[in-house]
């Protein structure tokens, strides 16, 4: 090693408090990079509903590290499962090749997903999946017959990860508004988020059924013969927890179906358990034509999505010579074993533990623990549905975000990890989350929610 690289190379270990040139290489993906490095919170460490952080102090996690963590850290027969898979084999290739842990993996997503949904295809993220569930919607309206069904109608408020589709279907304006025209023929239902109606609704909020028929509006805008899919979240995650209004998604369904359009639930927080059914389709009884999901997949543990089509979907593409493939897309890590053993381990888990049906059973031990801060200064909202809650702040005059970005910074201060976006605190804990764990955040949001300006 020559003088030079071996100054870089001294400069690319991180030391237990970092500089800011330590830091400098990383540009963090979704993070105030500047405030960021200039008061760094590094986790070194985690386990069931804790991390550790890099100042060696305890953190009770209550987003599930990013949503996904649903099982609880670094379990150990996940754990266990990717170190035999790493040891076994590392890679296979996706394409024209399988191996035995993929198979797996889909028959026991198949297994817990909404019966008429037979087949899926396997991604590395919700992005990922959100395009890929696009990309088929568009082409299986082709493959009966219906080449002119392209466009794609979101929500307003809606976040469908970042890659191109997604974007344009999502209806988050900092999210969009500096990537140009992103992909054309999109359009967006409204949010379904009516403050001065619904404000502390406990579980599904009673108004903005009526919501949903702006669809017909859309419809009777584009026509029915130009419009492939819908993609809505069930529950909106990213945008502070917005709980579907009674009879809304019930509502969605009957007019996809009436006009033929394929309706696309985006499941990549609400799936695998988080609303205390595998599925938020089952939870609220309306089955969708394709599912996305990700995250509690594998617990978070390896990157992985995936894509449930129902058979009648998959059917339509099983056509054409037999040595083609039926869909040209696919990923290099599509099925990639160690996110596949991970997978299994993981859907295993969930079933030897029952933990969808422990969601179930916390849900309202959440519910009324969150309730109770209805009073405490800022507070215009709570909201929530299985395990799951919103809790938004009245923004700061002149400085939108500022308090509860305020308020995150501080609860990480006395040890828990909260998620904001914009001025809402979003609670989605992992399923293995007992009272004392809720209890405790509880009084700490209270408390510094009631400290910070
Ligand atoms: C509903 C939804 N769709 C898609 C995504 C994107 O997932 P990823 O960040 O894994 O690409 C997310 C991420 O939070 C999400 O909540």
């Amino acid at each position: 090693m020559n003088a030079i690289t071996e100054a870089r190379h001294l400069h690319a270990t991180i030391s237990a408090d970092p500089t800011t040139e330590e830091l400098a290489a990383h540009w963090m993906p979704f993070t105030a990079n500047r405030q960021y490095k200039s008061a760094p919170r590094l986790l070194v460490a985690a386990e069931g509903m804790h991390y550790t952080s890099h100042d060696g102090r305890k953190v009770l996690d209550m987003v599930a590290g990013l949503w996904c963590v649903n099982a609880g850290h670094n379990r150990k027969p996940i754990v266990e499962a990717i170190q035999r898979q790493a040891a076994t084999m590392d890679f296979s290739p996706p394409f024209n090749m399988g191996h035995p842990a993929a198979f797996e993996a889909a028959n026991r997503v198949i297994a817990i997903a909404p019966p008429h949904m037979k087949h899926v295809l396997f991604t590395n993220s919700g992005s990922e999946s959100v395009d890929t569930a696009l990309k088929i919607a568009i082409a299986w309206q082709r493959a009966r017959g219906q080449g002119t069904r392209t466009r794609l109608i979101g929500r307003v408020r809606g976040y469908h990860g970042v890659n191109f589709g997604g974007t344009a279907v999502g209806g988050i304006v900092g999210n969009r508004k500096l990537f140009g025209a992103l992909v054309a023929g999109v359009d967006h239902l409204p949010s379904t988020h009516l403050p001065e109606q619904n404000a502390f609704s406990r579980g599904q909020p009673p108004h903005g059924t009526h919501l949903a028929d702006e669809l017909e509006r859309l419809v009777a805008l584009h026509d029915a013969s130009t419009i492939a899919a819908v993609i809505v979240e069930p529950i909106a995650g990213s945008t502070g927890v917005l709980i579907p209004p009674v009879g809304y998604l019930e509502r969605l369904r009957e007019i996809c179906t009436r006009h033929g359009i394929l309706l696309i639930f985006d499941e990549v927080i609400t799936g695998f358990g988080r609303t205390g059914e595998a599925f938020a389709a089952q939870r609220y009884g309306v089955m969708p034509d394709i599912i996305t999901c990700a995250k509690g997949l594998t617990s978070g543990t390896v990157p992985m999505g995936g894509v449930i089509v129902s058979g009648e979907i998959y059917e339509a593409f099983m056509q054409g010579p037999e040595h083609l493939p039926e869909l040209p897309h696919g990923y290099t890590y599509s099925a990639h074993p160690l996110a596949c053993a991970a997978a299994n381990a993981t859907l295993k888990l969930y079933a030897d533990e029952g933990l969808f049906g422990r969601a179930k059973a916390m849900a309202p031990t959440l519910e009324d623990a969150v309730h109770t801060l209805r009073g405490t200064r800022h507070v215009i909202d709570i909201r929530n549905d299985g395990l799951v809650a919103g809790i938004e702040l009245e923004p700061r005059a002149g400085a939108p975000g500022r308090r509860a970005f305020d308020v995150f910074l501080e609860c990480y201060r006395r040890g828990l990890l909260i998620r904001t976006t914009g001025d809402i605190i979003a609670l989605s804990p992992p399923l293995i989350v007992e009272e004392s764990h809720i209890a405790e955040c509880v009084d700490t949001l209270r408390a510094v929610i009631a400290a910070v300006d």
